[in-house]
């Protein structure tokens, strides 16, 4: 079943009905301010970090769903409504929400009274923009009122939702003639302040809880709304909101638009008062009057547009297949875009009070936005590197608004070090930008132990060299790429974490995983040293992979796949021995892209295990069979009910690894069946089993085991985006960024017999046409270069502004 519908043209996604399966969500903001906001207009703002700097109240977990946020009350004669439904919800004459690139607009009708709800968050501004309008669809006169009303957060979300003994003394407002002014703590140490605005004077407004809603009142049920109106208070500690009132007449046919926003101000230590105990209002005045006529608000708008458009058009599909040209040309994109900005902070899984910025995560998100914004990728890069300690090893985890590392994590996840290399890569294969690896950057956020960028890489690989266990396999420390396979924690005790409990480290268990990467991406160390000219050391980290490699067909192959691990006791993991986990996914995937027994058949072997022991009708699930147990000696992983997470859901992220492994090996039609299952346009259909978006990934969909087999949960911030869009930009259609130049090398469905790609690649414009007369799924017969049949599949570096023409004929 379906709850809406895709608009390719304007790249939104039209949701029919309020009631969705799960609130659907979208993102607003693109550098420093945020909006979550979902399809009934709940949600929440923030300035840079979720949890620190948190403008408005959010409930996670709260029941009825999704009740706070934006909302717009209509009032007319005694009937209450809004525009999305909640959280009165009445029941309207007609409901749409659009999703689009960054901006949502809900639109509900009521009795001829038509509302319109655009919201946005302007690019070089910290702040919202709402506007609402209003019709009258009538052949009468109407007459009613209009209550937008959000709720105050004291800024840390943490604090907010737990000291409740101080902050009920602390809120304070400042109210002007159309502007709330939300100021707690900023009496002392704080030095900025959020405003809420409407573009002219309100009939009434309430700035406390308590009057607007009613000591026992609800969101749904407002006292003020349902009652007289408006009371004028202003709140003293407690809960401060911004409630405002506006009377309206409008004539048959007449349409009107109130503009509102919601900004946030930093003012100087210095400039923070204008009298004693009236906050400094200058820089938010300003903000109040750009944005008070429509016509600034349609610019903004408009430049948003053209912001998205420069992000796209760097990689444009036509296949003649709807679901695959939308998912590559707008959604997956876009997705990467929204990992980028919040790597695993906000969302409405994620609380924005827990992780920051993960080492790992972020590195690899990456992957699937160097090619939008490389600026961007590059500054991103120095940041995490900072991160990391001299002896290679890195802080799991980095806080967005100060960028050191987190302690409270700390280090020892040993994979970590590998995915700097996997970034850096991607950056130089994008850009070329070869400096970059003589850029200065510090150790553990320490200037004094700054090195340049080149030396993290080399700490990077030889950290992992130089940590092999009994069988000459990488250590896995806390973990790997699958956080909840603890090796060496023993957590014993509820609430510990599973990951930090424990001695964390031993020189024993081994991981088959990392082994792979160590394989795959050092190899792609070697290769830039080669173009550094350093081709002895080249040498050196070649026979290391080569060493480890062997390690792995050794030690890590159990005859039909590659294991998992060795636990803390010597044990197999990931083997036909154990009693349940037999096989992992995680270990196909990572071997065989890294060519891991391609020449002599266990890559194969290995995909045709998964297959045959992984694959379900929604995706390939983690593990095979489930842990129905908690074992100690493995940790988290078997914490969770059988089906769910890392204990053998369909994990999205890995599913593209599958699907880059099979592109290795030549299988193109098994690699775009991998690719379709999960991808969310061609699930849309599901959408009352799937319940998340069907717009975006998301992180797991829970597994055959699970009683809820087919449901998506966390859905947008997940490493899956960077993931499936390399997988169908690099491996399925075979557009290859390389250090030398793009290669064009596509696998891709038989049944495919044509498709064109326009790329954007350092600076020139490559127009590709690939032809597929013999229904093949691999291999390049020719390549015209502007006309000229080229050699090889590699096209060279193009002058900057230049556009050429490459045709392909597959064969
Ligand atoms: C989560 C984490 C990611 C980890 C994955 C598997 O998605 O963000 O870092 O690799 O789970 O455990
Ligand atoms: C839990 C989750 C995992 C995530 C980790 C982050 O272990 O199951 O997916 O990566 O938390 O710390």
């Amino acid at each position: 079943m379906r709850f809406g519908y895709f608009d390719d043209e304007r790249r939104e996604y039209v949701i029919t009905s309020p009631q969705t399966p799960l609130p659907w969500i979208n993102y607003l903001g693109v550098e420093d301010f945020f909006t979550l906001v979902s399809n009934t207009a709940g949600g929440y703002s923030f300035y840079r970090d979720a949890r620190l700097r948190r403008l408005t109240r959010y409930r996670y977990n709260n029941c009825p769903l999704d009740a706070d946020g934006f909302h717009f009350y209509i009032k007319e004669g005694e009937n209450v409504w809004n525009p999305g439904w909640q959280p009165v919800q009445a029941e309207l004459d007609s409901y749409r929400c659009r999703h689009g690139l960054g901006y949502t607009v809900i639109e509900g009708a009521k009795n001829g009274l038509r509302a319109s709800q655009e919201m946005f968050n302007p690019l070089g501004e910290h702040c919202l923009l709402i506007r609402l309008k209003v019709t009258n669809e009538t052949a009468l006169a109407k007459r009613f009122s209009i209550f937008p009303f959000i709720e105050f957060c004291l800024w840390d979300a943490v604090d907010d939702s737990t000291n409740f003994q101080r902050n009920y003394s602390t809120g304070e407002v400042e109210v002007t003639e159309n502007a709330i002014y939300h100021k707690t703590e900023y009496r002392e140490r704080r030095d900025h302040y959020a405003v809420f605005w409407a573009d002219r004077k309100p009939d009434g407004f309430d700035t406390s809880r308590e009057a607007f809603i009613g000591v026992y009142g609800s969101p749904a049920h407002p006292a003020a709304v349902f009652g007289t109106g408006c009371t004028g208070s202003t709140a003293h500690g407690w809960q401060p909101v911004a409630a405002q009132q506006f009377d309206l007449e409008l004539a048959p046919g007449e349409s009107t638009s109130l503009l509102f926003g919601l900004g946030y101000i930093e003012n100087g230590h210095s400039a923070k008062w204008a009298a004693p105990g009236i906050i400094n209002k200058e820089k938010a005045e300003r903000m109040i009057a750009a944005w008070t006529d429509d016509s600034a608000f349609d610019a903004g708008l408009q430049a948003l547009h053209v912001y998205w458009n420069s992000l796209l058009m760097k990689f444009r599909v036509s296949s003649g297949e709807e679901k695959l040209d939308r998912m590559v040309n707008i959604w997956n994109q876009y997705q990467c875009m929204v990992t980028f900005n919040m790597s695993r902070s906000a969302s409405y899984f994620e609380s924005g009070t827990g992780r920051g910025m993960g080492f790992r995560d972020s590195c690899q998100d990456l992957l699937g936005f160097v090619h939008m914004i490389p600026e961007r990728a590059r500054e991103r890069i120095l940041d995490i590197a900072a991160t990391q300690f001299p002896d290679g090893s890195a802080y799991h985890q980095y806080q967005p608004l100060t960028k050191k590392g987190n302690l409270d994590i700390g280090s020892g996840f040993n994979d970590d070090p590998l995915w700097l290399i996997a970034a850096v890569d991607a950056y130089l294969r994008e850009t070329g930008d070869w400096e970059i690896l003589e850029e200065p950057v510090d150790f553990d956020n320490d200037p004094a132990l700054a090195q340049p960028l080149v030396e993290h890489l080399r700490r990077s690989f030889s950290y992992t060299e130089t940590h092999l266990g009994p069988h000459g396999l990488p250590l896995i420390g806390r973990a790997d790429w699958n956080d909840c396979l603890n090796l060496n924690c023993f957590s014993e005790h509820p609430g510990e974490s599973f990951q930090t409990s424990g001695p964390s480290e031993g020189p024993v268990a081994e991981s088959v995983f990392i082994a792979g990467m160590f394989v795959k991406y050092g190899r792609a160390w070697a290769e830039i040293l080669r173009h550094i000219e350093k081709a002895n050391e080249a040498r050196a980290a070649e026979q290391s992979v080569e060493a480890v490699e062997a390690a792995v067909l050794n030690a890590g192959w159990d005859g039909e796949w590659f294991r998992r691990a060795y636990d803390a006791f010597g044990h197999v993991v990931g083997g036909r021995e154990c009693e349940e986990g037999q096989i992992f996914i995680e270990p196909q995937g990572m071997c065989v892209m890294a060519g891991i027994g391609k020449s002599t058949g266990e890559a194969e072997k290995a995909l045709a295990s998964v297959r045959e022991r992984l694959d379900t009708k929604y995706g390939i699930v983690l593990l095979q069979p489930p842990y129905t147990r908690y074992h100690t000696e493995l940790g988290e992983i078997s914490s969770y009910p059988p089906g769910y997470k890392e204990n053998a859901a369909i994990f999205c992220h890995n599913n593209p690894w599958i699907v880059c492994a099979e592109t290795e090996l030549g299988h193109g039609d098994r690699a775009f069946e991998v690719y379709t299952r999960t991808a969310p346009a061609f699930i849309e259909d599901i959408s009352e089993i799937h319940r998340t978006e069907p717009y975006v990934y998301s992180q797991m969909i829970a597994g055959k085991d699970a009683p809820g087999f087919g449901e998506g949960k966390n859905s947008w911030l997940t490493g899956t985006a960077a993931w499936t869009f390399v997988s169908i930009s690099q491996a399925i259609l075979g557009i290859k960024p390389t250090l030398d130049g793009l290669q064009i090398d596509p696998c891709i469905p038989s049944s495919l017999q044509h498709f064109s790609i326009t790329r954007r690649y350092r600076g020139a414009v490559y127009v590709i046409d690939v032809e597929n007369p013999d229904a093949v799924q691999h291999g390049v017969r020719e390549i015209f270069l502007d006309g000229s049949l080229f050699p090889g599949t590699v096209l060279p570096v193009q002058k900057e502004g230049k556009e050429v023409r490459v045709r392909v004929i597959m064969g």
